[in-house]
């Protein structure tokens, strides 16, 4: 069976078509970019609003599919910004209505991890997902993903789109960062803020802002700022390996693209004799295999639902909603 799933939480509109096996058949994306600052949600919406319907086109045309082929089409339900997840639940529904195929809703997180798993082959790994809105340590015990760990104020990404934005820069800021960090060659001490299993970035924001404002330069406040971020995140993940019992990790997220935070993890984790995996860039960030992966998944364990309880869900946390095809656990 092939599905057909929609991503528009934030600022990426995109469709993919994934089959049984999760090979991605098709992915048509486009991100809005704003032409400065952060995110305007309504613009975003706007954004995906006229790209859906054309990155719906592309994917089947790349996938040499028509929509009779289509099994189901899913849609990513929440966390994300209202606006733009309603235009992709309003694309998705009017596709369910006219092809006639089931509608299955998918949380934006579980699809991060679940394309992370399949792909990896690991079954049971503990999840860092780390993206603009989101950061979270996560394993599967009885019946749905349980938030082991998690950003206490801002998600990583945020922090990073913020300070590059606070330097002058233009969003996304992890990937500009990353380059600069590579040019990078002394550590300026910054607030490392781990509280148990649990992160917080926006002092590290403030301090990192008060640094270039006393010159230093981008290339050396970059570097310090990774290593002191990833240092965080590699750590609150150890801990959750070695309480929870697990030996492997999947990273998942926007800024899990980041070589230098999967060094880091990948050194911690193999010097514990366990395994990470990263998935590629493209089904890392924001994307419409993800969430069509996890409604084929879903669909046969009552996954799909009628027009009526289709609501977007912007707040809905990762240990929400159920996830019945991953089976019973002792965890
Ligand atoms: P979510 O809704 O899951 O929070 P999101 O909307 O933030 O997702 P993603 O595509 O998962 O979207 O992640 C985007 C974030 O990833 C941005 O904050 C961006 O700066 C960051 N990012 C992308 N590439 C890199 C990189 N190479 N290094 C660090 N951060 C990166
Ligand atoms: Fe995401």
């Amino acid at each position: 069976m092939l599905v057909l799933g929609i991503e528009s939480t934030a600022h990426t509109a995109s469709v993919g078509i994934v089959d049984e096996r999760a090979a991605v058949r098709a992915l048509a994306s486009d991100m809005y970019k704003p032409p400065a600052g952060g995110i305007h949600p309504r613009e975003a919406a706007n954004h995906h609003v006229d790209w859906l319907p054309e990155l719906v086109d592309r994917a089947l045309r790349e996938a040499q599919v028509a929509p009779g082929e289509i099994g189901a089409v899913a849609f990513a339900q929440g966390p994300g910004l209202g606006p733009c997840l309603r235009a992709g639940a309003t694309v998705a529904r009017a596709l369910s209505l006219a092809w006639n195929l089931p509608l299955v809703p998918v949380n934006h997180c579980v699809a991060h991890i679940e394309i992370a798993r399949v792909l990896s082959g690991l079954d049971d790994p503990l999840l860092l997902y780390a993206s603009g809105g989101n950061t979270q340590v996560i394993a599967y015990a009885r019946g749905r993903y349980r938030v082991l760990g998690e950003t206490i104020d801002i998600g990583v990404g945020n922090f990073l789109d913020k300070l590059w934005i606070g330097l002058g820069g233009a969003f996304p800021g992890g990937p500009a960062i990353e380059a600069a960090a590579r040019q990078g060659k002394v550590i300026h001490p910054l607030p490392y803020s781990v509280h148990g299993m649990d992160v917080a970035f926006s002092g590290l924001l403030t301090a990192s802002l008060a640094l270039h404002h006393q010159g230093v330069p981008t290339e050396d406040l970059a570097y310090s700022v990774e290593t002191t971020a990833y240092s965080m995140l590699t750590e609150v993940t150890e801990r959750a390996l070695a309480h929870h019992k697990r030996s492997a990790v999947v990273l998942g997220g926007g800024v899990a693209c980041n070589l230098r935070l999967q060094a880091m993890v990948r050194t911690m984790v193999e010097a514990r004799g366990g395994t990470m995996y990263a998935p590629p860039r493209r089904l890392c960030v924001d994307n419409g295999a993800m969430i069509a992966w996890t409604g084929l998944m879903a669909l046969p364990f009552g996954g799909a639902v009628p027009i009526e309880a289709s609501t977007v869900q912007p707040r809905q946390r990762t240990d929400l909603v159920p996830s019945p095809w991953r089976g019973p656990s002792v965890g």
